[in-house]
């Protein structure tokens, strides 16, 4: 194995601007002209560029077409197991024990299918494209345009010496590997389950429904309230539907909070007199992803989601004035009931959440 050491200081170097004192000046030329070396770089041929052998070269991309073809035929194995196997069938493998049928060939067609475009494309680069090995020391982050042109000159070279353009099988089976490839994520997508139907559009709010203190349940009255306060608040009868449904997504969805400012403080609502004596309800539930908010400025009445800052004004109704939020947080209408607990007089009239819900 031949290795042939390149001074990028030498003089040889066309690319060099300036000619260090330290430098030994041993030089190659045709690594300079292969390569087009530049400025604080060093380029190693480890093995100059040889002749691939005809027949060699046949049998190889041969070999790595096969690579690529069978791992078509496992992309789609993944696909027929999917839908052939029943996710309770179990199969029993000496060592292992019984397992899951299905989990273990839709593991084994998918893992196989990415090995052998992997082996494949490794094949390929051994076996049919000029070995050469490239060490670049670093340097400045602007390369000079010398060095740019050279890179550029070096990228068209691996492009020309790959093949690609030539081998017509090797770029069709490579294609047609990658083009099924990504089908197992579409038929899994059908795992994720029926699609949310209006769930996602509503809240368990409703008119008369009181509004409780988060974690004690207490139903809240306008003196809980106080001005420049804050408080976070879940609609009445929430744990019962915890309970019946299993999950937590109605508490994601109802959970509000109730600040209070001065009534000539609130500059806008989203609905004629919707508060109460200044109190405003608004879903906690930020309109970007969906983090729950409640860093509330009592000066500006600004509401500031923690996870990336949007900032909505909730003295004039609720609108973003910052940060990557599309969409206003939701106001809930309020008044108080006989005994002068303070409820919902209607339910939200927009979704709140993660603007995406709006569109489903
Ligand atoms: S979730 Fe609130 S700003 Fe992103």
């Amino acid at each position: 194995m031949s290795k042939t050491k390149f001074d990028p200081y030498g003089e040889d170097n066309p690319a060099n601007p300036k000619k260090p004192a330290s430098s030994s000046g041993s030089t190659s030329s045709g690594a300079a002209q292969t390569h087009g070396g530049s400025y604080e770089e060093e380029i190693i041929a480890v093995e100059a560029p040889q002749e691939i052998d005809a027949k060699a070269a046949k049998r190889a991309e041969r070999q790595v077409a096969t690579m690529f073809m069978v791992s078509v035929v496992c992309t789609l194995g993944f696909v027929v197991a999917y839908f052939a196997l029943p996710a309770t069938a179990t199969i029993e493998l000496p060592l292992i024990g019984i397992t899951n049928a299905s989990n273990l060939s839709l593991g084994l067609a998918l893992g196989l299918s990415t090995l052998l475009i992997g082996l494949g494309a490794i094949q390929w680069a051994r076996k049919l494209m000029p070995h050469v090995e490239v060490i670049q020391q670093r340097h400045l982050l602007k390369p000079p345009d010398s060095l740019r042109k050279a890179a550029l000159a070096q990228f068209s070279q691996g492009a020309a010496d790959s093949g690609l353009g030539q081998r017509r099988l090797l770029r069709r089976t490579l294609l047609a590997s990658l083009l099924v490839f990504p089908l197992p994520l579409i038929v899994l997508a059908r795992g994720c389950g029926p699609a949310p139907k209006g769930e996602l559009n509503e809240t368990m709010w409703t008119g008369g429904l009181r509004f409780l203190a988060d974690i004690t349940y207490q139903p809240l009255k306008p003196s809980d309230v106080p001005i420049g306060g804050v408080v976070s608040a879940v609609p009445e009868g929430l744990l019962e539907v915890q309970k019946a449904q299993h999950n937590l997504n109605e508490r994601a969805k109802s959970a509000v909070i109730l600040i209070r400012m001065r009534p000539d403080q609130i500059r806008s609502q989203q609905g004629e007199g919707w508060d109460y004596q200044g109190i405003l309800a608004f879903s906690k539930i930020c309109t970007h992803v969906g983090c729950p908010i409640a860093l509330y400025e009592q000066r500006t009445h600004h509401l500031l989601c923690p996870c990336h800052q949007s900032t909505f004004d909730l003295a004039d109704d609720g609108k973003v004035i910052y940060g990557p939020a599309a969409r206003r947080l939701p106001q809930l209408p309020i008044t108080v009931d006989a005994e002068g607990y303070l409820v919902a007089r209607e339910g939200f009239q927009e979704p709140v959440g993660p603007s995406f819900w709006e569109r489903s």
